[in-house]
């Protein structure tokens, strides 16, 4: 074998490659993770019609069928609002199916990818949060999301889990998404001035997380990997009103004139939002050696993604 060429051999991987089970395909980070981990394994993809989160013995069987070597757990009741309303349900979602998946990893030594959330913070700290920080969520989305990290940490599977915050995509509903079709329609748009985070494009957090993945599996194999709780997210800060003011100014065409800041309380929602949900994320940019770029960056080439 030529020493420049260790591993793979030439001719990839073969029947040798690293297996990827990746749930929530079609969500905004999934459908990413689609694409961004395509070189490193064989990924089998599955949406919420192909694999059931909510029905354990599928994926008992699914995990016993496939023996993955990484489950990347990019499905999630990402319903904030209606999460309060049903609980149980997000429970089932962001708990349960997230300690069953770890549990079923710490059995067959598998490492396992889970996505978590500044909400499970208050946001009444003054400054960026940090990992270490006290958790508080304010609502059962919040919560759940919560409970399912203590479930993964308390499995003894190799993982990570992602902190993200504030993720839009140019598919899917989101909160770009939102803003395009409401100042195609309106003059003026008035959007919540005081909470403020970084608005991240689901396609970093996947590139991020295909980079973070590849450093964790040669760990693995060195024996040198840890676990652990990082946040990812873009750079910079902005509140939701900056944010739609950068989307009407990014964008030509447009019927919208004004977007006008208004507080919380004048867009009352059946949860509470953190105030702050700003995310420090040196310990994410050490541990894996990248740079994470300013919140506009992504902006500026998701719009590029989205016919005019
Ligand atoms: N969006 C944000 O701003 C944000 C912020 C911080 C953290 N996060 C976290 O980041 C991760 C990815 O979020 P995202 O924005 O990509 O979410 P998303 O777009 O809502 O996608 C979630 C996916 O999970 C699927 N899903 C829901 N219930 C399921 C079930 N019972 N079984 C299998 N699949 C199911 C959904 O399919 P259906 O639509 O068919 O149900 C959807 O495709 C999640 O862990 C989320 O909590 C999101």
């Amino acid at each position: 074998m030529s020493a420049r060429h260790p591993l793979p051999r030439e001719g990839g991987w073969g029947e040798g490659a690293p297996v990827i089970l990746l749930t929530g395909k079609n969500g905004q980070v999934g459908w990413e993770l689609q694409r961004a981990l395509l070189p490193l394994g064989r990924i089998h993809a599955f949406g919420h019609a192909e694999l059931d989160l909510a029905d354990a013995g599928a994926v008992r069987r699914k995990l016993d069928e496939m023996r993955p070597d990484v489950i990347v757990n990019a499905a999630a009741y990402t319903a904030v609002d209606k999460a309060e309303s049903e609980p149980e349900q997000a429970q089932a979602i962001n708990a349960a199916a997230p300690t069953l998946l770890a549990d079923e990893a710490a059995r067959h030594g598998t490492l396992l990818i889970h996505y978590s959330t500044d909400y499970v913070y208050d946001g009444r700290k003054a400054a960026p949060y940090v990992e270490s920080d006290p958790t508080n969520p304010l609502g059962a989305y919040g919560r759940s999301k919560l409970a399912g990290e203590a479930g993964i940490e308390l499995s003894g599977a190799d993982h990570l889990i992602f902190r993200a915050c504030w993720i839009y995509a140019a598919r899917g509903a989101n909160f770009l998404r939102t803003i395009l079709r409401l100042a195609a329609e309106r003059e003026e748009l008035r959007v919540v001035a005081d909470q403020v985070g970084a608005p991240t494009w689901a396609r970093l957090i996947a590139e991020a997380t295909a980079h973070a993945l590849k450093q964790a599996m040669r760990e693995r194999r060195e024996g040198c990997f840890e676990s652990g709780v990082y946040h990812l997210a873009a750079a910079g800060e902005t509140s939701w009103h900056g944010f739609a003011s950068a989307i009407v100014e990014g964008r030509s065409g447009l019927r919208a004139k004004t977007v006008t800041p208004i507080a919380t309380v004048d867009y009352p929602l059946p949860a509470a939002r953190p105030a702050n949900s700003r995310l420090n994320t040196d310990n994410f940019q050490h541990r894996f050696g990248l740079v994470l770029p300013d919140w506009r960056d992504g902006l500026r080439l998701c719009l590029e993604d989205i016919p005019q």
